[in-house]
């Protein structure tokens, strides 16, 4: 079957959080969800599920476990039992639940920034201490900085809030480099909050490892956190899971879940999210040779139009990370350029915290004909 990821759909207007906070004739190229309808397999579900037209209280159905341990396995290798799987109704929310599960206020949370900005968000608003190890730029590839990180274990620090792939930077980490981090962390007794909602997305030629896979120790001190969302564009549908291995750790969260009462997921997101594991492969290999050539397109003309401007070499999500910095150009000055003169909303780099100045994410899930004239706007913006 083949599909399309040509056609543009209107979103104005749709309630859509990308489009409608964005002025009419702008571009919005920012928050990470995609410009492309969900898999016939998955809106055929939420028809026949809406067609019922009873929607009474659902408790999680086996045919939903199933369906997240198969693709577990299919896709990351990864053999989980049905018991480790813990609904959540988004990945921001179970981290916020899982700050307040693992720590006590003031307690120190380590972030590795640039990063995915509501994690700093999380820590500072459950008033827990924000400890920065901010990621290493060797050329044009990111890494995480062990030896920095040792010196930041103290008594106070209790966890990691790792992002795998890493929101904004487009790196996957290979095993080698989790062996690293995660060996360091057990050593201090620290718990890594693994943030895998991207790891469907993996370019060609780069594998995704799951963090708790890592060696034998790891799920003992490594939760993580999944969701078909940006793999299959169900953001909306407010539907994820924890995958915790331990029964320590997962008594202690479950036991809060519960006493907030939020442990189902609402009946639509379980319909989607099983039609996705379900059926979604094809489509989602369709998707990633789409997102490579628009990446391909990206890294092709920017460069060239706009000489001194750096794609980084995307492995894995569909957010690429753009170098500025060479225009000398303070992030006021290219807010100026690309949000007001190109009419191009893209993300700042400084968002993202420390190390993003003078960066800019966008987000190339639209079709071709958009990302085209998203380029073309912001490539004007700088030579006229
Ligand atoms: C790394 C990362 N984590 C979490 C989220 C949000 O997840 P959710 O919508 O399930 O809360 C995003 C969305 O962009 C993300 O990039």
């Amino acid at each position: 079957m083949s599909y399309d990821f040509d056609t543009v759909v209107a979103r104005r207007g749709s309630g859509s959080l990308k489009w409608d906070l964005c002025e009419e004739g702008m571009l919005p190229m920012w928050v990470a969800d995609m410009d492309f309808p969900a898999p016939p397999e998955v809106i055929n579900a939420l028809r026949q599920r809406a067609g019922h037209g009873i929607y009474g209280y659902t408790p999680v159905p086996d045919s939903y476990y199933a369906a997240c341990q198969g693709w577990m396995q299919k896709r990351h290798g990864w053999d989980i039992r049905r018991e480790w799987i813990v609904p959540t109704p988004g990945v921001l929310p179970a981290i916020s639940l899982a700050v307040q599960a693992y720590t006590r206020p003031g307690d120190k949370i380590i972030i590795q920034p640039p990063v995915y900005h509501p994690f700093r968000k999380i820590i500072r608003d459950n008033g827990r201490q924000l400890v920065e190890n901010p990621l290493k730029l060797k050329g044009n590839r990111y890494e995480m900085d062990c030896e920095h990180l040792k010196n930041l274990f103290d008594e106070r620090t209790r966890v990691l809030i790792l992002c795998s792939p890493h929101n904004p930077v487009g790196r996957v980490w290979s095993r080698e480099e989790l062996q690293g981090l995660v060996s360091l962390c057990i050593n201090d007794d620290i718990l890594i909050i693994a943030d895998e909602i991207h790891a469907d997305l993996i370019m060609a030629g780069h594998g995704h490892t799951p963090a708790a896979l890592v060696s034998n120790e790891a799920a003992r001190h490594v939760i993580t956190c999944t969701a078909a969302s940006k793999t299959f564009n169900l953001a909306g549908l407010s539907c994820s899971n924890l995958i915790i291995e331990d029964n320590r750790l997962r008594n202690i969260y479950t036991t809060l879940l519960n006493s907030m009462w939020i442990g189902w997921p609402n009946v639509f997101g379980l319909a989607a999210t099983e039609a996705a594991y379900t059926s979604g492969e094809p489509w989602l290999e369709a998707l990633l040779a789409y997102l490579k050539a628009n990446y391909d397109f990206l890294a092709t003309c920017l460069p060239r139009s706009l000489p001194g401007i750096q794609v980084f070499p995307l492995e894995g999500t569909y957010l690429a990370w753009l170098d500025f910095r060479s225009l000398g150009m303070s992030d006021d000055e290219l807010n100026e350029r690309i949000l007001k003169k190109a009419g191009v909303w893209l993300d700042q780099g400084s968002m993202f915290g420390t190390g993003g100045a003078g960066f800019q994410r966008i987000n190339i899930a639209c079709p071709r004909q958009v990302l085209q004239e998203g380029l073309k706007r912001i490539v004007d913006a700088f030579i006229m």
